[in-house]
């Protein structure tokens, strides 16, 4: 090891705690020597022009074609200083190498403009490429994603499905991401479909708290992603877990704002849906509307299971503990047949359809276990676990939940329905013992 390289090990540990500047700073040192030997295809090798206005498009699926059908393994890399401007694009696999290396030290930008979501429901996707690498360049070193979001958030795209999610993986074993930042996606920020062992750091996600369901991450489908010290501040859930996914670790996230930590929703349309083994830990929810929550449909069938929440704190968090087993299900009451497809979702103008208890159906929540939070709530009620009668909430434990008033001198409560379990040095509870 060189001189310089073991300073740079010293200065990262002592950095530990700042996001990114210890993988940017190796990205940095391994740069010099990797330029020599010609490891990377830059894509203005190809012919893009990268000053923020000409579209590149073609330029990158050239070098993408390069990278991915290359015997050799150069890594993608889009330059330090450049900015290159995409329309929506798939980068597709299956690739010759079994791993493939994608470097953004510059900045990507979207058009700007929107576009039909129908022929392109993306603006970056990656399909089927195994062991994938990206990485930017960290706090200091570029890799900036700007979505332009904000061309799509008005009454024009008011549905979900009208605005395109900007980065999305779908069937992406081994995938390796970190150090990026990323701006304003008209919709969710990072898709992870269909895709085995994931592990995300560093990651900067951000757009206005009021942006419309701008999430940060969704994950579905997914089994074994570990996501860690990240900060996402966006418009809806910092992360939602659904269905299909399992293994799913997240520590060292900082939320806010934003709509908290979700698993689900699940069940939608009477969905059979799965999640469970997730692991939560090390967490900061600040200013969210959530912060730690399951929320399924009371329509839908399948299982909640296995997950624990340890360690997190709540600054100012409207909910911060809260299960919720009948989702959407307020409002207008409709009655609607129990085949029909649009049963208990949103239809037309902001009504909801109201189902009943006492068809034997909903996703059973069980073995959740809440360890050490802390802090303090925006409401009065800091826990609330509203279970539905049918399925009910089983082997809910609260150990050391200790969330206070943020408003000084105010209590918190905590409201049950259904619910069973037990609690431990827990002040605010109401869990039945069984
Ligand atoms: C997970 O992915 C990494 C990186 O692509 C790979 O080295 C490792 O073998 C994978 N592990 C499993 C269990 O597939
Ligand atoms: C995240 O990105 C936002 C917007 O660019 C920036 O203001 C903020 O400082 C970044 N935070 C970190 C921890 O890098
Ligand atoms: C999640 O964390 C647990 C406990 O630290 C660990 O055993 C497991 O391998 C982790 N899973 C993933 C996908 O990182
Ligand atoms: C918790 O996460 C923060 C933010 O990533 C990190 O700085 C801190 O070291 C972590 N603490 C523990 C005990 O892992
Ligand atoms: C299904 O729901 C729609 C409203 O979205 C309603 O117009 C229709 O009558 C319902 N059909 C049945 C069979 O309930």
């Amino acid at each position: 090891m060189k001189k310089s390289s073991l300073f740079f090990v010293l200065l990262c540990l002592f950095q530990i705690s700042k996001l990114g500047f210890c993988l940017a700073g190796s990205v940095h040192t391994a740069n010099n020597n990797e330029n020599k030997r010609h490891r990377f295809i830059s894509v203005t090798d190809f012919g893009a022009v990268c000053d923020g206005k000409t579209d590149d498009t073609q330029a990158f699926l050239k070098a993408w074609e390069a990278v991915c059908n290359g015997v050799s393994d150069k890594s993608f890399l889009v330059p330090l200083g450049k900015t290159c401007m995409l329309k929506p694009l798939k980068f597709a696999g299956p690739c010759k190498s079994s791993s493939i290396t994608f470097v953004i030290r510059g900045n990507l930008v979207a058009p700007g403009y929107t576009w039909d979501v129908g022929n392109f429901p993306e603006w970056i996707s990656f399909d089927s490429i195994n062991g994938l690498v990206v990485k930017g360049g960290g706090v200091k070193g570029g890799g900036t994603l700007d979505s332009r979001g904000s061309v799509w958030w008005g009454s024009g795209h008011a549905q979900d499905k009208d605005r395109p999610t900007a980065m999305h993986f779908n069937n992406c074993n081994g995938l390796r991401m970190y150090n990026l930042q990323h701006l304003n996606s008209p919709r969710n920020h990072i898709g992870l479909t269909g895709s085995k062992n994931i592990s995300i750091s560093g990651l900067n996600l951000t757009a206005p708290g009021d942006s419309p369901n701008t999430d940060g991450i969704d994950i579905s489908k997914c089994i074994g992603v570990d996501i860690r010290d990240s900060v996402i501040s966006t418009g809806d859930d910092c992360i939602a877990i659904n269905s299909g996914s399992s293994y799913i670790n997240i520590t060292g996230l900082f939320c806010g704002p934003g709509h908290g930590i979700s698993v689900g929703s699940l069940g939608r349309n009477g969905e059979f849906a799965t999640v469970e083994e997730v692991r939560v830990k090390n967490c900061t929810l600040s200013n969210t509307m959530n912060g730690v929550r399951i929320k399924t449909y009371q329509n839908g069938l399948g299982y909640a299971r296995k997950i624990s929440f340890e360690d997190i704190r709540m600054v100012d968090s409207r909910n911060p503990i809260i299960i919720e087993q009948n989702y959407l299900n307020r409002g207008k009451i409709e009655e609607v047949s129990f085949e029909n497809s649009s049963y208990q979702n949103r239809g037309g103008k902001n009504c909801f359809y109201k189902t009943e208890s006492g068809n034997g159906r909903g996703v059973k929540v069980s073995d959740v276990r809440y360890s050490r939070i802390y802090g303090s709530s925006a409401s009065d009620e800091a826990v609330t676990f509203n279970c539905n009668a049918d399925m009910g909430c089983e082997d809910i434990v609260m150990d050391h939940v200790n969330i206070v008033s943020a408003k000084a001198g105010q209590g918190v409560s905590a409201s049950c329905t259904n619910v069973r379990g037990s609690y431990f040095y827990s002040p605010i509870n109401c869990i039945k013992k069984h």
